[in-house]
């Protein structure tokens, strides 16, 4: 586990401040209504946790996997959303770029 967030953490991806662009003009059109988004805002919805504090609950680099899959099935408040791979890695890199 150590090893796997080490080589993950070192990876180009999660440093490519393009994709942390993309993913936060996804945020703003898909995820803001409910979740704070930014670095010091509230959620609108006091349920959805804000994105800067993701980390806290989940392994960030799972969510990628996670969104493409059945994340956004599962809770009845999650939109009818369905990225495809590289739209739930620029919401994860952007995820990561803001984290406390
Ligand atoms: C209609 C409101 C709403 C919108 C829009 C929304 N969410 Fe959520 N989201 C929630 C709520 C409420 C929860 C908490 C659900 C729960 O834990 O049962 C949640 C939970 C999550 C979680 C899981 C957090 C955990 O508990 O581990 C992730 C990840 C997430 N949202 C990502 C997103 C992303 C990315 C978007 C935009 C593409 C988005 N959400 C849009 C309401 C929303």
């Amino acid at each position: 586990m150590i090893l796997a967030s080490l080589a993950l953490s070192g990876s180009a991806i999660a440093a490519d401040p393009e994709s942390a662009f993309r993913g936060k003009r996804l945020a703003e059109a898909n995820c803001a209504e409910c979740h704070a988004i930014a670095q010091v805002d509230q959620s609108l919805d006091p349920a959805a946790p804000p994105f800067r504090q993701m980390a806290l609950r989940r392994n960030l680099a799972t969510l990628r996997g996670e969104m493409t899959g059945d994340l956004f099935l599962r809770h009845a408040a999650m939109p009818d959303f369905e990225p495809d791979a590289r739209q739930a890695d620029d919401l994860v890199t952007y995820m990561e770029s803001i984290q406390e």
